[in-house]
């Protein structure tokens, strides 16, 4: 007999949308390193907007890995949070020049990439068990860092 989670998925499905979630949780956790680094490192005398555009996008990286983290509960798991886990579960290369503004802003598009495409295979795993929540989290997501890609590269 199916086991079904107190949302109504199969657990099974769950299971698998959890695993996926707490991956991306890790690439969220590792590009607000990122971000916090550049936020406190950047030559502010050359670009005191960037450390206030570093701290409004590690804000939005703290709420979307609460609700990311808030989501995984809700399908019935346990969101990770250490630095061993992240390690394992993310695929992000550290990056070192936080203080060099160009390089800092550089890394934007590339860190939300990396993320839209772990994002963009949940979507066709929640497909089958018509998790219709996981979906629109997910799709939201993508869409608003489509848009920052978008804005970061036309520079
Ligand atoms: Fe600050």
């Amino acid at each position: 007999m199916i086991q079904i989670n107190s949302i109504g998925l199969p657990q099974y499905n769950a299971k698998l949308f959890a695993e996926e979630l707490n991956k991306q949780l890790a690439h969220y956790s590792d590009y607000y390193q990122d971000t916090k680094g550049s936020h406190w490192n950047m030559n502010v005398d050359k670009s005191f907007a960037g450390h206030v555009k570093f701290e409004e996008l590690y804000n939005v990286l703290v709420l979307k890995s609460d609700e990311i983290a808030e989501w995984i509960l809700t399908l019935g798991f346990t969101p990770e949070h250490n630095d061993s886990q992240d390690a394992n579960l993310s695929s992000r290369k550290e990056i070192k020049k936080v203080a060099d503004g160009i390089q800092a802003v550089a890394h934007i598009p590339k860190a939300y990439k990396m993320i839209i495409l772990k994002q963009e295979l949940i979507p066709s795993l929640v497909n089958d068990a018509k998790d219709k929540g996981t979906t629109f989290i997910m799709s939201d997501y993508i869409s608003f860092q489509e848009k920052e890609v978008g804005i970061y590269t036309s520079f």
